[in-house]
């Protein structure tokens, strides 16, 4: 969508001083380094501001529609948490069945209905590409929480700040990404936005569910090393942030392939001893089986500080699209 004219009203700032102002938030590859080593200096700042003052003003009056046409657990919350702690409101749209769409009202109708009230929208949807249609239909903002087995930004980027958290840095790692690689939207994204460093990446998932063919040629242009295994004691011992993901059950139109691929691998203390000390283990959660609960209060699982860094991050995007930031 276009970048809209500077508002002279603006109680702060300059909104034309703001790279990121109006913008549309759909896919990973719309970040550089440099765009990411901006968003980890706001969600910094956030961490900082929540912690001393919890709540503050910076988007005071503004409005974000949360459109959920798939179920959220964290990205829902943690959208509405984040718009709230920086002093804006949220309508809430989690049980579309309840909305006008249950009586067939199109995605682009629906978005234009939703951005006469809100300022920014935040559309989950289980169609590959929806968000875009969504940003077209849109003259606000509209930041892509899923897309089917499309890709999940604002998650790789929470992700990519976890990383950047515990280890202290991106470069040189190795990262294994294990489970459902096909359907996952996660890694998708995490993967393309790993590109951007020097890391080694592994893809650990049954033949199935193996990471799609063209993303790894995407990645591959990129010089990035890549290597595809089915089990993973080959490279554990190896890896720095093991992300480990749900066979996405919803995908399969044939519960019996599920059935036979659904507990291919899990985490729990006896298969992390091969592990390095120092390294992490991560998951976008909800998990179903692939990690045991014994494996929690190791201090490698950082899967529930994960969730919390998810915070700082979506606040930052939300400053950074609404021109806080
Ligand atoms: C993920 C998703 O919805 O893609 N969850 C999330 O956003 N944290 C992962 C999943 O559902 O398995």
């Amino acid at each position: 969508m276009p970048t809209p004219p500077p508002n002279p009203h603006l109680p702060f700032g300059d909104q034309r001083t703001a790279p990121w102002y109006g913008k549309d938030i759909l896919s990973v590859k719309q970040f550089s380094r440099e765009d990411l080593e901006y968003i980890f200096a706001v969600a910094h700042e956030m961490h900082d501001m929540v912690n001393h003052v919890g709540t503050f003003d910076l988007l005071k009056g503004k409005i974000l529609a949360n459109l959920f046409y798939e179920p959220s657990t964290r990205t829902s919350s943690s959208f509405t948490a984040a718009m709230e702690r920086l002093g804006g409101s949220v309508i809430p749209i989690n049980e579309v069945k309840y909305s006008s769409v249950s009586k067939g009202e199109s995605l682009p109708d629906t978005v234009r209905t939703l951005e006469c009230y809100a300022d920014v929208i935040v559309l989950r949807h289980p169609e590959v590409g929806s968000a875009a249609i969504a940003a077209k239909a849109a003259r606000k903002p509209v930041i892509n929480a899923g897309d089917g087995i499309g890709e999940h930004p604002t998650q790789a980027l929470l992700d990519a700040f976890t990383i950047k958290e515990e280890l202290g840095h991106l470069d040189g790692l190795t990262v294994t990404l294990l489970g459902d690689l096909k359907h996952g939207r996660t890694v998708h994204s995490l993967a393309r936005l790993l590109s951007l460093y020097k890391v080694r990446l592994n893809y650990v998932a049954p033949d199935i569910l193996r990471m799609p063919a063209e993303l790894i040629d995407e990645i591959k242009a990129k010089k990035i090393e890549q290597a595809e295994y089915t089990t993973l004691d080959a490279c554990l011992p190896q890896t720095d942030v093991l992300y480990v993901t749900r066979v996405q059950k919803e995908r399969f139109s044939d519960e019996a392939v599920y059935e036979s691929v659904k507990g291919a691998y899990v985490i729990d203390p006896q298969v992390m001893k091969a592990a390095r000390e120092r390294m992490i283990v991560m998951h976008p959660l909800p998990r179903v089986g692939e990690i045991s609960p014994e494996f929690d209060d190791d201090p490698r699982a950082a899967y529930f500080r994960q969730m919390e860094y998810g915070l700082y991050v979506r606040m930052a995007l939300l400053a950074m699209v609404l021109g806080k930031a």
